[in-house]
């Protein structure tokens, strides 16, 4: 099959032009001026965007916590992730304490073999490092092509790892070419804090945001890029909200380190003023919680000064229902929101249309970033011969409004339930097949495919 996609504007990380592309299979083949291929398919493209299919980094489908499963699965997840111009996501295995990490991917697998419909890779979160989960870390990176391990500095008790373990298991990425992703949050000073505001009796959704003040994160990155810092291991802080954990990052980069920054779409462009509405702000419970107006400055000029290298979601969706399982106790309250189908959409009408952010940084923050972080560029993360036919034709001047009731995501409620978008998805390819259009989808179950990530890039 071959498909001709004529005269869009083409837009990567770097470049911003109009021409003619030509997909023979799952990648592409020519791209030029007044390409005269025959092809299978021809699309005019004439005043539409065509970005580089959308990376979501940091997404959690299917996945146990807090007592129940967030609600989208593999299918739903990446269903809705591709019609929100996301082709591929990168999830979480979450390893079990006391178990290694290969009964954690084959645990993880059941849910997500043959289940997705856009394209996927994993994150291996170690929760438990010890020596028989040091002797795994080799095998993860050269044999499953899983080359990040997430880390947890909170969550005690289930995920949380203390910094002899992270400095033992930094030491073990870095041999063998990895990156270590971290939660990072000071979990016991939030444990603290819980405990006070419930012996307090403040329960509601609010004292979720006051048990997570911005120095709890700002304490947690100062003292990850510290030991990133000493170990020499790659690190990747991921939806980092404030100012304080940003500063953090800002000394590294002084003394020379790499260290790469996600943020999420919802801390650039929401705030905690939502928490104040009793229990409809349960709907942002998530962890680190909502910040102010003056962090959500600093996020923009962070990914502006090349501070913040990706923008993703966090996507953690779970049921109104489920959310009720905190409504006397906010420690209750499934920690997460969903977004994996609005990122793209949002980041081009709060960023792009409003000269927040351009073009060319829209396509770096949303895909080729995080493609090179991960290991997975060029196949994934640009538009150029040879790379995968992942690609999303965006109509700049179309308007439309977020709703639950139009949203394809499997959750009863919308974060952005009534914001005006301002341009509009279109058409989404994945692997040289159309997979959205017109508002359909149109690829089954088992179309996507679990990429084999590579050992971790740095030519950011
Ligand atoms: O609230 C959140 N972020 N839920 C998902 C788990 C995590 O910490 O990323
Ligand atoms: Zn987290
Ligand atoms: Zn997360």
């Amino acid at each position: 099959m071959s498909i001709l996609i004529k005269n869009g504007n083409i837009i990567t990380a770097t470049d911003n032009y109009v021409a003619d592309i030509f997909i023979e299979g799952e990648t592409i083949q020519a791209i030029g001026k007044n390409l005269s291929i025959k092809a299978d398919t021809v699309i005019d493209a004439t005043g539409k965007l065509i970005f580089p299919g959308g990376i979501d980094p940091h997404v959690h489908l299917d996945m146990p916590f807090m007592g129940t499963f967030s609600s989208d699965s593999y299918e739903t997840g990446t269903r809705a992730a591709l019609y929100g111009g996301t082709t591929m996501v990168i999830d979480f295995i979450l390893q079990k304490q006391g178990n290694s990490l290969q009964d954690a991917l084959k645990e993880w697998k059941s849910r997500s073999d043959n289940n997705c419909v856009g394209d996927y890779s994993f994150h291996m979160a170690v929760t438990d490092f010890n020596e028989d989960t040091k002797k795994e870390i080799k095998h993860f990176i050269e044999e499953e092509g899983i080359t990040s391990f997430k880390t947890f500095m909170a969550y005690k008790g289930a995920l949380m790892i203390d910094d002899r373990q992270m400095i033992g298991l930094m030491e073990e990425v870095k041999i063998h070419g990895g990156l270590i992703n971290v939660h990072a949050t000071n979990g016991d000073m939030i444990d603290y804090l819980i405990a006070k505001h419930k012996d307090e009796g403040k329960l509601s959704p609010l004292y979720h945001y006051l048990s997570q003040p911005e120095i709890t994160e700002a304490e947690a990155s100062e003292r990850f890029v510290d030991m990133t810092s000493y170990t020499g291991c790659p690190g990747y802080i991921v939806h980092l909200t404030c100012e304080g954990a940003l500063n953090a990052v800002r000394n590294a980069t002084k003394r020379n380190q790499k260290i790469f920054v996600e943020t999420c779409i919802q801390y650039l462009i929401l705030d905690a003023s939502l928490y104040e509405n009793n229990f409809e702000g349960s709907k942002w419970v998530m962890s680190p919680p909502l910040r102010e107006k003056k962090d959500q400055a600093t996020l923009w000029a962070g990914i502006n000064q090349g501070l913040v290298q990706v923008v993703a979601t966090d996507h953690c969706p779970f049921m109104w229902e489920q959310k009720l399982l905190g409504k006397d106790d906010f420690s209750k309250i499934p920690n997460g929101h969903p977004a994996i189908e609005n990122r793209m959409e949002l980041l081009f009408s709060e960023g792009v249309v409003k000269n927040k952010i351009t073009l060319n940084k829209f396509v770096e923050v949303t895909s080729t970033n995080a493609a090179k972080i991960f290991g997975m560029f060029p196949k994934k993360g640009t538009i150029a011969v040879g790379s995968d036919a992942d690609m999303v034709l965006f109509d700049p001047n179309e308007h439309h409004t977020l709703s639950a009731s139009t949203h394809h995501m499997n959750v009863d409620y919308s974060g952005y339930e009534g914001w005006e978008i301002k341009g509009k998805i279109d058409t989404v390819l994945l692997r040289g097949k159309v997979a959205i259009d017109n508002n359909k989808c149109l690829v089954e179950k088992g179309y996507g495919k679990f990429v084999k990530r590579n050992k971790v890039d740095q030519i950011i």
